[in-house]
């Protein structure tokens, strides 16, 4: 990132003629450094405190198709060490529908945000020690428009996509970000996210690089990019479940052993029928129907108010009654959406909103920011269009009326950039049952990359924080230990530990 207080020279009289040729120059540079539009400077954050921001932030919309009034929101939180030289990093949240305000609420975001007390008062808004601005600027994105504070006018249109348009729109917001922003366009650049954003952040790579070769302007300094439990390839996936359940004792050794031997290790495409296969997969599902599937050490708690709808889908019952619990616990669900359930992996086609899967997993409180993005002061301060014109925030939507996977398995994009030169972070936090660790070890195993550094414990303080194996072709591989779905709300200090090291280009 470039200096923004270009100073002008107080006295242009005292300067000899032949230096106005040079001055000229330099203030058509000057000119050309146009720093971040001041207007999208946030000054105040309702709930928050503080004397000041602990960096600048900036927010509002870029739009990214006019004909169908297209407008992404994003929020961008400046590195708090040195934003002239610290990474740009992009976070993406999954679903595919989920607001990436997940990760600026919930897990690496620069605040921690306590209940108001009574339900939808202010939250409060205390500085967050593990925030990933402590080491990046950080660009939080609502992605693919219809998701979070991002929205179309043309409805009908804009909010039937896929994968494919999604990385399209992804890669013109990224140019014309940076064309209001020019002074990070020397910082490296990275892409991150979770969970479906395992599909969002490959191809939007491979369109950054196409671009670059493309000799596309501005030129993206793209040096790779970052998935936790993210969502890759239909079959690795979907087989991940029965081992990952036998690895963590929720089912048998005899379970396991049935199961593997009837459906000779393809779980993914079972049909819930009354074969050996589909009888063996219902009693594994049976016995892990009461976790949480996003960590199997949380309770899963579940406001009886939320009906559990069942239509059409071929999702186990005992999938379906995932959450149904006796717990009186007033929490609204934060959690529609996410990323899938078991027994029903991500499959090439128009991907099934959570409401037509007849689930709705629970499990989590998303009052706050239920709250805190619903309130207008709190909209107007981040440059947001007030509730009254776009609707309320909700975490997860079902607005998008259609979403393709469209764009198949991620392991050919995996190969393609990480043998370009692009740098790959692939971690897993080790209890989480939705996209288990096992599939994405399989996948990575199956590149057949050589091991540079096999497998062994890392620490982010004295205590084992999880373990990593890196590849050739500059893949690094990571778990978590004892972390969920979502790896920084679980473990924010080990999250900020593997997260600097990583973007530093040191070992884990
Ligand atoms: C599932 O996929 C495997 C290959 O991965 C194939 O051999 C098998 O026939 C498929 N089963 C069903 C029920 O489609
Ligand atoms: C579900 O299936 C039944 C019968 O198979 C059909 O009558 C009904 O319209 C279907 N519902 C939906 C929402 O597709
Ligand atoms: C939004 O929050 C402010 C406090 O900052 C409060 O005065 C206002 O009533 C809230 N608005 C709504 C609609 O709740
Ligand atoms: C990666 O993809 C690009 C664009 O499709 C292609 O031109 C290039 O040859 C691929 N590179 C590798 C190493 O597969």
């Amino acid at each position: 990132m470039a200096s923004c207080s270009a100073s002008a020279p107080s006295s242009a009289r005292a300067l000899a003629p032949t230096l106005l040729l040079v001055l000229l120059l330099v203030a058509s540079f000057a000119c050309r450094c146009r720093c971040a539009p001041p207007d999208a400077q946030v000054t105040r954050l309702p709930g928050f405190e503080g004397a000041q921001l602990p960096s600048k932030h900036y927010a509002g919309y870029v739009t990214v198709n006019e004909k169908l009034g297209s407008r992404l929101f994003y929020y961008l939180v400046q590195s708090e060490r040195d934003p002239t030289s610290d990474p740009v990093v992009l976070w993406l949240n999954g679903g595919p529908g989920c607001s990436s305000f997940d990760g600026f609420v919930y897990e690496h975001g620069p605040f921690n945000f306590e209940s108001g007390g009574s339900t939808g008062s202010l939250p409060k808004l205390r500085l967050n020690p593990y925030s990933w601005s402590k080491v990046s600027s950080v660009i939080y994105l609502d992605s693919p428009v219809g998701v979070g504070l991002s929205y179309a006018k043309d409805k009908s249109t804009a909010y039937r996509t896929g994968d494919l348009h999604t990385a399209h729109d992804l890669h013109t917001f990224l140019l014309k970000w940076f064309q209001l922003y020019p002074e990070f366009l020397n910082n490296p650049f990275y892409i991150a996210g979770e969970s479906y954003a395992g599909i969002y952040i490959p191809t939007l790579s491979h369109e950054v690089v196409k671009g670059i070769h493309d000799g596309v302007k501005p030129t993206i300094n793209f040096k790779g990019y970052m998935v936790g439990n993210g969502v890759c390839d239909t079959k690795f996936d979907g087989n991940a479940l029965v081992p990952f359940a036998h690895g963590m004792g929720l089912i048998s050794d005899d379970m396991y052993k049935e199961t593997s031997t009837e459906c000779q290790g393809n779980y993914w495409n079972y049909s819930a029928s009354s074969d050996k296969c589909g009888t063996a997969l219902s009693k594994v599902n049976q016995a892990i129907a009461e976790l949480n599937i996003y960590d199997i050490l949380e309770p899963c708690y579940h406001s009886k108010n939320i009906e559990v709808t069942r239509q059409n889908s071929s999702t186990p019952q005992s999938f379906r009654d995932l959450g149904v619990t006796d717990k009186p616990l007033p929490v609204r669900t934060r959690m529609l959406g996410r990323a899938w359930p078991l027994g029903a992996p991500v499959r090439a086609g128009r991907v099934p909103s959570w409401q037509e899967l007849g689930v709705a997993v629970p499990c989590m409180n998303d009052e706050v920011a239920t709250a805190w993005l619903n309130n207008d002061s709190v909209r107007s301060a981040i440059h947001a269009e007030p509730v009254s014109s776009i609707g309320p925030w909700v975490l997860c939507t079902d607005a998008l009326s259609v979403f393709n996977h469209d764009a198949g398995s991620m392991i050919i994009y995996h190969k393609n950039l990480t043998r370009q030169g692009y740098r790959a972070l692939i971690y897993s936090g080790d209890h989480d049952m939705c996209v288990p660790y096992t599939g994405s070890e399989a996948w990575i195993a199956s590149l057949g990359y050589k091991v540079v550094d096999s497998w062994r414990p890392w620490f982010a303080d004295e205590d084992v924080s999880g373990y990593t194996q890196v590849y050739d072709n500059g893949l690094t591989f990571a778990t978590i230990k004892g972390a969920g779905h979502t790896v920084p709300e679980y473990k924010p200090q080990e999250a900020l530990a593997f997260y600097s090291r990583w973007l530093a280009g040191s070992k884990l």
